[in-house]
């Protein structure tokens, strides 16, 4: 049986997880350490810092004591004299009398266990009197006042008496260590992690229809064998994109040949009214068959490059405009795609001619989202029904209504319009315009 976390907890543990793959390789290599370093500073650390403290703290107390004891016990002034300057010889304790001092509050209570505590301890244990311990310059220097029956005893000592500098030389291997370790796993990985980004930068180029030739297997065996895997599955792609536009151009060259010849046989038959209509199929499927030609000629290997939309935009509008088309434009693109700019300007004007065609009026207006480009074109004309919205994508299609002379085409604008614009990855849509016509948005990822 699989464990599976409950969704609330996957969700918040998702939270806290480093989204990216570095963050992630680090964090696999971060926490063994870390939690290693923090058992071996708890478990090995602190007891060696207990007994090495304890054992200094029992040997300043014993010698301490042992003053105090010979100066209590002394019997002439002299003698005191000779203890103080014996213990300032032989054990580095600087020993003196001062009056001054209170011993109020002694009792003190400590959280985290230090030196001072031990000190205390060892000495309580050893002696009677009342004591203080302070410490008098930080690291450097300690203090210890004693209340004995002669006056307050002042002893100055060394606070190397009480530590071992060896924990600091064990903290600083510890912590030196780990951070050389976290050092050269950083460089390792940035190096591993690189193909992965190559790879899937490869791919997103490939989605908006850029090739990418410089891009080469590297890296880890696992991350080659996908970065194979995709320039084959490209390959495909392409040659499967190739081979149908060429059959279908095949298809189409060929047909011409046969019409041409009908059109010919059918001017010799004469002018009855069938024939006149038979006239009229064989020139629309000559009309539609020249469309299909001139788009599969067209912008097949139109190679994409930097270009500033509003630019683009700009210049649809201003050759509308020369048209004679009113349209009422406000771009706000100021971005640079790479795109294939030929092609990508055929698909907007023929959405601009549609709404020309069907419509009065255009207005044309652009927005950046987080990951596209937006253009939106809408018109004021009959729009097209919700039920025929897929339809009219499809090759040859057209509605009903526009089967007269007037707005005469062969149906291919849009589905051109649709292709050339998810090759770059992108998107169209059509819906009901607020100002009664058509809104088409078109998407470009940016
Ligand atoms: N802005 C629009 N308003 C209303 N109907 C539209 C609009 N744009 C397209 N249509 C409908 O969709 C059909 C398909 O459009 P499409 O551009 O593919 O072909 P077309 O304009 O008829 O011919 P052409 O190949 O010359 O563009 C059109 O025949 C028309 O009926
Ligand atoms: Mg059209």
């Amino acid at each position: 049986m699989r464990f599976n976390l409950p969704f609330k907890y996957r969700k918040a543990i998702k939270k806290y997880l480093p989204g990216t793959l570095f963050g992630r390789f680090l964090m696999i290599i971060v926490t063994p350490v870390l939690l290693l370093q923090m058992i071996t500073t708890i478990i090995f650390f602190d007891r060696h810092w207990r007994s090495m403290s304890n054992r200094l703290a029992q040997s300043t107390a014993d010698e301490i004591s042992m003053v105090i004891r010979q100066i209590e016990t002394a019997e002439s002034k002299m003698e005191v004299d000779r203890v103080i300057n014996l213990s300032a010889n032989t054990t580095g304790l600087l020993v003196s009398f001062d009056g001054e001092r209170k011993f109020d509050n002694v009792a003190k209570k400590w959280w985290i266990p230090n030196i001072e505590q031990f000190l205390t301890e060892k000495l309580t244990e050893k002696i009677d009197n009342k004591i203080i311990i302070e410490e008098l310059e930080k690291d450097k220097w300690f203090q210890v006042f004693v209340e004995t029956e002669l006056g307050v005893v002042k002893i100055i000592f060394y606070a190397k008496k009480l530590y071992t500098p060896t924990s600091y030389i064990f903290i600083l291997w510890l912590f030196g260590s780990s951070f050389v370790l976290f050092a050269i796993a950083i460089l390792f990985m940035r190096n591993q992690i690189k193909p992965i980004y190559n790879l899937a930068r490869a791919a997103e180029l490939f989605g908006k229809g850029i090739d990418c030739p410089e891009f080469k297997p590297s890296g880890a065996k696992e991350i080659r064998l996908a970065s194979k895997s995709f320039i084959n599955m490209q390959n495909r792609i392409k040659r499967q994109i190739e081979q149908r536009t060429e059959m279908l151009a095949g298809v189409s060259h060929d047909l011409r040949t046969p019409l041409t010849r009908m059109k010919l046989q059918l001017a010799i038959l004469g002018d009855s009214p069938d024939i006149e209509d038979l006239k009229s199929d064989v020139n629309d499927m000559q009309v539609m068959i020249d469309a299909y030609l001139s788009f599969t000629r067209g912008d097949g290997d139109e190679i994409p490059k930097l270009v500033n939309m509003s630019d683009l935009l700009n210049k649809i509008v201003q050759d509308a405009k020369r048209n004679d088309y009113q349209i009422i434009a406000d771009i706000n693109a100021d971005i640079e795609l790479i795109i294939k700019k030929n092609a990508l300007e055929r698909a907007i004007v023929n959405l601009v001619s549609n709404a020309a065609k069907y419509a009065d009026n255009i207005w044309l207006h652009t927005n950046i989202s987080e990951e596209n480009l937006e253009i939106y074109i809408e018109d004021d004309g009959k729009g097209i029904p919700e039920d025929k919205i897929e339809d009219v994508f499809k090759p040859f299609f057209r509605l009903e209504g526009s089967r007269n002379s007037k707005t005469g085409g062969v149906g291919l604008g849009l589905s051109i319009s649709r292709d050339i614009i998810h090759i770059h990855g992108g998107d169209i849509k059509l819906s009901r315009s607020e100002r009664s016509g058509l809104k088409v948005l078109v998407e470009i990822p940016a």
